[in-house]
């Protein structure tokens, strides 16, 4: 895995969204896995900036997202469809469209998961994975023993995510319970996976997927399986981490320096 230990949430940004800018530039009509939560926030602002400067075009982009809670109303705000909507689709002026979403809505969620995979296939697969980690170690919603190799599916969310999400919603009894989420098998085909971590809440997570063992204990922990996988972190989310110099020496002896 590259790790990449940055000053601050702004450096992140940055430095994570010229990986995504530089996916588009390759291929104009990428297919980009897209993540909510606070992380990639200033990665998408970033995007959003370079598209309204024009120095980047991301209109023939298809997106799909990782995750969606289960039966929230339509149009509920905190829906993930909503959350990118807002923080995706406007500010970075796509085609509603072109952006797929589990259906968490679906009456046969055992369907709208395979569907979902499938529309993902027919895409020709995910070029480059946006994600973010819980504090629990889980990437999308894929709670701690999940399945390494799982597919979209149905989870029960883990009590502590339910509760760092309550932040979002009137009261802690309005989280959903369930969500579906694509599988961390199906996040390991994505082609490129660019994960981002910020603050100190992050920093026992980060160690565990990056220097722990391949464990479902830690989801993302499989990223390590990934021949393309980058984890862009801020001094505090990398405070855990033991081999945090020999990162920042390789960032800085990087080929070319980008
Ligand atoms: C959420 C999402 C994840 C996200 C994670 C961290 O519950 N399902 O996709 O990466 O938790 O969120 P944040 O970036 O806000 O800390």
């Amino acid at each position: 895995m590259e790790v990449v230990i940055l000053p601050g949430p702004d450096e992140v940004a940055r430095v994570a969204a010229r990986r995504i800018a530089e996916a588009v530039r390759r291929r104009p009509d990428a297919v980009v896995g897209l993540a909510t939560g606070s992380s990639p926030l200033g990665l998408y602002a970033e995007l959003a900036r370079q598209v309204a400067a024009g120095e980047l075009d991301v209109s023939g982009i298809r997106g799909f997202g990782l995750d969606e809670y289960v039966g929230l109303p339509p149009g509920h705000p905190q829906s993930y469809a909503s959350v990118l909507r807002r923080t995706v689709v406007q500010p970075l002026r796509l085609d509603p469209a072109r952006v797929h979403v589990p259906d968490g809505g679906a009456a046969e969620l055992v369907a709208a998961a395979a569907g979902f995979e499938r529309r993902i296939e027919a895409a020709g697969g995910i070029d480059v994975q946006i994600l973010g980690i819980g504090a629990n170690g889980h990437i999308g919603f894929n709670e701690p023993t999940s399945s390494l190799s799982s597919r979209t599916r149905v989870k029960t969310l883990a009590p502590r995510t339910r509760a760092d999400n309550a932040r979002f919603f009137a009261s802690p009894e309005e989280v959903p319970v369930h969500c579906l989420t694509q599988g961390l098998g199906t996040i390991l085909e994505a082609r490129e996976l660019v994960l981002v971590a910020l603050g100190r809440a992050k920093a026992d997570a980060v160690a565990a997927a990056v220097e722990g063992p391949l464990s479902s204990m830690c989801p993302a922990s499989v990223l390590q399986l990934h021949p393309r996988a980058g984890a862009y972190l801020d001094e505090a989310a990398a405070a855990r981490l033991r081999l945090a110099d020999y990162y920042r020496h390789t960032w800085a002896h990087r080929p070319g320096g980008s």
